[in-house]
């Protein structure tokens, strides 16, 4: 029903490599570029006076100028059961998770309501130019059979996995090591490289977790090496007690992960904040990747992540949203905090580095580089277009931005879903529900 060639045209913005090690060279700029689309996969990037002439004549021209098309933003870790969860006041982790997080995860018990929160999350990443996602569902397997069918039905690539938890949490939100073992393989076996969805096994930390949950969890990490891991360290002082008072022997937080065999180069561990040179070890020598999820230790209160430190190390860091402890779906305001929090520790982050991370940075630090997170010919279609100046303040203050990357710098300062003209899935132009009002 479209014509076969779908061609984009704007300001092309993409990275081949972390600007923070190879600068200049690291990102692609072309002022009135052209992006071809084939079958929702890109075909060809370059110049329009050099790409146009080359198009059949059916082809479709989008002209985004003078708008910048990026690949779409990757959000290497959030919650769908805390989408209602998001702002709410005054605990940090341990009250937080106890007060709010496991009171409103039991209602995805409820019928049609994991579909419900399904949909709300892919509308809003969607809007907010998030292609890609790494997702805790809730304990129940429904809840990630709805977000993956709901993730199929829009072709969006979502990395997803039924949280693992068997103890210190409500008896209504407890699955036994058995059950979990057992439900987690029939989702992977269901889900996981079906289209585009991928399976994340997902023992929400060592705190809910018994050794035998752990044990399971590590079973089958090692009989899926192709799935990803997902779970959450030292983020706060008072669960990093409990986790050690729990399981004494390993010594540190990160060795009891690596324990049950959790580490390694598919192990995206949320926070690390409070990390001993040992952990950076443990880390570094298995290719475990520390996920930043800056709103939601600026909000819970849990602390500064030491991105210079990780990097010293040789630990490969994603970033991430991390709804509902985080405040913004949007990865732009994400790496805003993530600034932030770096000016306190002393350290910097230019946007093209911002912009790198969500974009190319997370793609490779979930090992997906082959296919998302580029503009390069052969990368699946997935792609934001942003227009730095769609807020008033933006744009009266874009007046006096010399050149590219001070406009960058804006739009990553300043930015959010308001900057956002338009998402394309495998090509396709998905319109989300613009939001016109409360229930
Ligand atoms: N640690 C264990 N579960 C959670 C969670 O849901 N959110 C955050 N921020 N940390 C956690
Ligand atoms: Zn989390």
């Amino acid at each position: 029903q479209t014509s076969p060639l779908r061609a984009l045209r704007g300001r092309l913005l993409w990275f081949v490599a972390d600007p923070r090690d190879v600068g200049e060279a690291a990102h692609r700029y072309v002022a009135d570029g052209v992006l071809v689309i084939e079958g929702g996969v890109i075909r060809a990037v370059g110049p329009a006076e050099a790409i146009l002439p080359t198009l059949p004549a059916g082809a479709e021209i989008i002209d985004h100028h003078p708008h910048l098309i990026m690949p779409g933003f990757i959000d290497a870790h959030l919650h769908m059961p805390q989408t209602q969860v998001i702002a709410s006041y005054g605990a940090q982790l341990m009250d937080w998770l106890n007060r709010y997080t496991f009171v409103e995860e039991q209602r995805l018990a409820q019928q049609g309501h994991p579909e419900k929160l399904a949909t709300f999350l892919l509308d809003e990443l969607l809007a907010n130019g998030t292609t890609t996602a790494v997702i805790y569902c809730s304990v129940h397997p429904q809840s990630a059979q709805a977000l993956f069918a709901e993730s199929e039905r829009r072709n969006t690539r979502m990395i997803a996995g039924k949280v693992m938890m068997d103890r210190n949490a409500p008896e209504a939100l407890t699955d036994t090591a058995q059950s979990s073992y057992a439900d987690s393989k029939a989702l992977i076996e269901r889900w996981h490289g079906r289209g585009r969805q991928l399976y994340a096994i997902t023992p929400r930390f060592v705190v809910t977790s018994t050794p035998e949950q752990m044990e399971a969890a590590g079973r089958l990490a090692a009989e899926h090496p192709d799935c990803h891991v997902q779970t959450h360290i030292n983020e706060n002082r008072a669960e990093i007690a409990l986790a050690n008072e729990l399981y004494p022997e390993p010594g540190d937080y990160a060795g009891i992960y690596q324990h049950y065999g959790l580490l390694g180069p598919r192990s995206l561990l949320g926070h690390c904040i409070h990390m001993t040179d040992r952990e950076w070890r443990r880390f570094a020598e298995t290719g475990s990747v520390a996920v930043f999820c800056p709103t939601s230790n600026l909000f819970l209160g849990s602390g500064l992540f030491d991105w210079a430190r990780a990097r010293a190390e040789g630990v490969p860091v994603a970033v991430a949203t991390d709804i509902g402890g985080g405040t913004s779906y949007s990865m732009l305001r994400t790496m805003s905090e993530a600034y932030k929090v770096l000016q306190l520790q002393g350290q910097s982050l230019s946007a093209f580095a911002a912009l790198h991370a969500i974009t190319l940075g997370n793609a490779k630090a979930l090992k997906l580089d082959h296919l998302i997170g580029s503009l390069e010919p052969g990368h699946e279609a997935d792609v934001v277009v942003l227009d730095a100046g769609a807020q008033r303040a933006m744009a009266h203050r874009l007046e006096t931005a010399r050149d590219l990357a001070e406009e960058l710098f804006v739009l990553v300062t300043l930015g959010d879903e308001r900057n956002v003209v338009a998402t394309y899935v495998m090509g396709e132009r998905t319109n989300p529900p613009s939001f016109s009002g409360g229930a």
